[in-house]
């Protein structure tokens, strides 16, 4: 599948050499500010690097992977009208300054505010429960993490099901888009968790949500 990653940082450089390995074509895009990092995620992974509305414009999947801060800033006019009757797959969540709290929620969050941005794309809340560090193609301990997907459209969501479990992932269906208002906290438990496997460890723990089932 043509996927465009908007956002060449920790999150969108691990998402492209995933879907590159898993065969997919991918081309990443970000702030002009990042120009010479965006060509080295780009050779590293074997995207290929382009301005943020074309990149949009070649894919039938982009993966919206910058802060959400920046969510405004990516959706000029031309991105808007790039992404019509197009996937969009929102792996932001809305973090506040110290990681610890998000800057919305309860009655929004950040899936529905991009959706409301982008009136013609399908949005898709998914993979934002995972670390960037989970984007491998090793599952820590062995387990296949969760990934939840909520959306509001069937044939946009079943597509990103199939994606994530083709990357390896335990793909299930959690709703429609609001429900990304319970999915968007998760991230705040689970870095509190990482950080403080690491500290008891001391070194770099792998950790992530896996879901049980009898
Ligand atoms: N890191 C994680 O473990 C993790 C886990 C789950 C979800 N997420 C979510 O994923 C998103 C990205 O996180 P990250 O850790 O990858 O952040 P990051 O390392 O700071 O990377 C952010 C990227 O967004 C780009 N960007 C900013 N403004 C842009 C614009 N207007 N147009 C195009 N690109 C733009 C930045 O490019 P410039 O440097 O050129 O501005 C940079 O490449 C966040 O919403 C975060 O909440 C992250």
């Amino acid at each position: 599948m043509d996927i465009a990653i908007v956002g060449a940082g920790n999150f969108g450089s691990a998402f492209a050499r995933l879907a590159r390995h898993a065969g997919h074509t991918v081309t990443v895009s970000e702030s002009t500010a990042g120009e010479q990092r965006l060509r080295d995620v780009a050779a590293e992974t074997g995207a290929s690097p382009a301005p943020t509305a074309r990149a949009v414009a070649a894919a039938r999947l982009t993966v919206l992977a910058v802060p959400f801060g920046a969510v405004e800033a990516v959706c000029t006019p031309e991105v808007v009208a790039a992404a019509a009757g197009k996937i969009v797959v929102d792996v932001t969540n809305p973090l506040g300054p110290d990681r610890r709290s998000l800057t919305i929620g309860h009655t929004t969050s950040a899936a529905e505010q991009i959706a409301h941005r982008l009136p013609g794309s399908h949005v898709v809340k998914a993979f934002s429960t995972l670390l960037a560090r989970n984007l491998t193609t090793t599952a820590p301990g062995g387990s296949r993490l969760l990934v939840p997907v909520a959306g509001d459209d069937a044939d946009a969501k079943s597509a990103v099901l199939a994606l994530a479990l083709e990357l390896g992932f335990d793909a299930v269906d959690v709703g429609p888009l609001v429900s990304a208002r319970y999915l968007e906290p998760v991230i705040v438990l689970l870095l509190q968790l990482a950080q403080d496997a690491d500290r008891a460890a001391g070194r770099s723990v792998e950790i992530g949500l896996a879901l049980a089932r009898s």
